[in-house]
């Protein structure tokens, strides 16, 4: 589809900046992967970097779940690691992300360089230039939020508890400081530029926000935050997990939308969140589950969403083992859901 047919009153547009919708818009974290039979074809041929770093494959991939279950967005295929090899950090795979050398001194930091934007991950503005001309729907960039990105870095790999993580914290924080001094501006860039190329909304993943305190993150997490979210110009979503003891501090950021896992209901984030659309908040093991606890866990959800702008999301991402005639009905069940009869129903009761 052309550019120009692409307009900014999407379904999902309009939810992200504020408008209570009639439906509610439908994405999924983690919709492309390997719960798709033609997402896990190609892995048969390529790796994980190869797809991302092809514009052509990984444009094919963002739009897999675009044209097989007609989302209200796509999410550019590609992690939250990609931006890391450009400042001097090597990351493979296995299938999470592991680095051969984590940061644990003053000396590594400084050995680490800004680059200029467009040499970041040019493959991913080339995929966003794709993808302007042949998605249908608005298309999602993204970033890590710069703790998140120093959880990896840092810690290097995924881990229970990333105890050597909140440690350093401890032990090294003007070496964590200058880290994240360095991920939040080459972050700013990375989001800059993917705006520059495309993308019509970013959203930032912080998916380890929870491991902290508040007084951790309010040091650590919240002030990186804040800054890229300032320099980024496009609706933004922040993603985080566990951070219901952390919702005060995520009221001031400044960002369109909140992205909330299953643990609390929405109707409790509309009461810390006022005048915020909200994202969320399906347990994705409800994907997993028979069709007609699937449909009354989703039309849960639905309700809870009322009273405010909100987008149909899970609260984390597709688990690899959901069959895909349960996302089916899941986008049935979405759409069948009128807001406005609902909401109407539910102040007559
Ligand atoms: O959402 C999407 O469909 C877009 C693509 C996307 C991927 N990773 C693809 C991916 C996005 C938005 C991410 C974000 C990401 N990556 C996060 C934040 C969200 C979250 O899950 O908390 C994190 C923490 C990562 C780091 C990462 N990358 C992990 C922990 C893993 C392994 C987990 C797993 O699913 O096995 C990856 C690898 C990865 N990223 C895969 C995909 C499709 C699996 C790679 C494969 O096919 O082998």
């Amino acid at each position: 589809m052309n550019s120009n047919v692409l307009s900014d009153d999407s379904l999902f547009l309009r939810a992200l900046r504020g408008e209570d919708t009639d439906r509610a818009p439908i994405w999924l974290m983690r919709q492309a992967g390997r719960h798709l039979a033609e997402y896990r074809q190609l892995k048969e041929k390529h790796t994980f970097w190869e797809l991302v770093r092809t514009p052509e494959l990984a444009t094919l991939v963002t739009l897999q779940p675009v044209r097989r279950y007609g989302m209200d967005a796509a999410i550019l295929f590609s992690d939250i690691m990609t931006p890391l090899p450009a400042l001097g950090i090597e990351v493979e795979f296995k299938p999470g992300p592991v680095l051969a050398n984590p940061i644990r001194t003053a000396a590594q930091v400084e050995a680490l360089h800004l680059p200029e934007a467009q040499v970041i991950a040019p493959f991913v503005s080339e995929t966003l230039r794709n993808l302007r001309e042949e998605s249908p729907v608005p298309v999602i960039g993204f970033a890590a939020a710069p703790l998140t990105l120093a959880t990896y870095a840092i810690e290097g790999s995924g881990s229970k508890d990333y105890a050597t993580f909140r440690s350093f914290l401890r032990r090294e924080p003007m070496v964590a400081h200058a880290l994240l001094e360095l991920l939040t501006e080459v972050t700013i860039r990375y989001l800059r530029m993917q705006v520059d190329s495309g993308a019509a909304a970013v959203q930032i993943f912080d998916s380890w926000a929870g491991l902290h305190d508040g007084p951790t993150f309010r040091e650590f997490g919240l002030p990186y935050l804040r800054r890229v979210l300032q320099a980024v110009q496009a609706p933004g979503i922040y993603m985080g997990l566990n951070t219901a003891h952390l919702a005060e501090q995520l009221a001031e950021l400044p960002v369109n939308a909140l992205s909330v896992d299953w643990r609390l209901p929405l109707s409790y984030w509309r009461g810390v969140l006022p005048g915020r659309t909200l994202q969320g908040n399906l347990d994705p093991a409800q994907l997993l589950a028979p069709a007609a606890s699937l449909t009354a866990a989703a039309q849960a959800v639905l309700r809870e969403g009322l009273g405010g702008p909100h987008i149909f999301n899970l609260g984390h991402g597709v688990i690899p083992t959901t069959d895909p005639g349960s996302v089916e009905l899941l986008v049935d069940t979405v759409r069948q859901f009128d807001r406005r009869v609902a909401f109407a129903d539910g102040m007559t009761v």
